[in-house]
């Protein structure tokens, strides 16, 4: 296993929102979680992802656990409905926002913004700002902002969510062959089942 949820327990106050939950997952496989409104899919993945605290059981990567581990030292990858694009801002920054973080010198941030646009079907997009862009359009320069620092792990919640079904549809195709592509490893959360079988390997 290259993720691993052991006994995952969390609540708000007095509401129990996952009790005991495991799950875990090999590398480069993609697995969903899928379930109703509420049953507490984000929670999880914001516990994989480091971004909730005080919760019980571990979470373990690479045979290591990553409890205490701050969330951009984990170096997974997050696309999250709500992790807005900077609107005002063109194309390529966004995409190059990951790659600037992690140091990397300037022309391996340009090939990782090219090579990144290029898997989505962006290529030539870099200089529009986000402004200019559909929400399918947008939708995809999130999952490349995702994918341009080369995460090891990359957690999807909802991704899609925004878009009409027959943009999903196609669009949950592509990514699933964008991410089968580079062969990471993905946790994908949605309330979709359709989206969901089409996506994983597992559920
Ligand atoms: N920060 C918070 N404070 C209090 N309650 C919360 C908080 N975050 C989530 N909850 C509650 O925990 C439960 C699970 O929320 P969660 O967002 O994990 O559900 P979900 O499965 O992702 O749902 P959806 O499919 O609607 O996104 C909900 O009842 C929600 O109201
Ligand atoms: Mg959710």
């Amino acid at each position: 296993m290259l993720l691993e949820a052991r006994e995952i327990s969390k609540s708000f106050g007095d509401t129990v929102v996952l009790r005991q939950v495991s799950f875990g997952t090999g590398q480069g496989a993609i697995v969903s979680l899928l379930g109703p409104s509420g049953c507490g899919k984000s929670t999880l993945l914001r516990v994989i992802a480091g971004l909730e605290q005080d919760y019980s059981g571990t979470v373990s990567f690479d045979g290591r656990h990553v409890d205490g581990v701050p969330v951009h030292e984990r170096g997974f990858g997050l696309m999250f409905q709500d992790f807005a694009l900077f609107p005002h801002r063109t194309v390529a920054q966004n995409i190059a926002f990951g790659p600037r973080m992690q140091r990397l010198d300037r022309r391996e941030v340009e090939r990782r913004v090219h090579e990144s646009l290029d898997l989505v079907g962006l290529a030539g997009y870099g200089s529009r700002t986000i402004f200019e862009l559909s929400g399918g359009e947008r939708q995809r320069v999130a999952l490349a902002r995702s994918l341009a620092p080369r995460p090891r792990l990359l957690l999807l919640d909802e991704p899609l969510g925004a878009l009409d079904r027959t943009l999903r549809e196609r669009l949950t195709e592509e990514v699933r062959a964008i991410i089968k592509q580079l062969g990471i490893t993905a946790v994908y959360v949605t309330h979709d089942q359709v989206e969901a079988f089409a996506v994983a390997d597992s559920i």
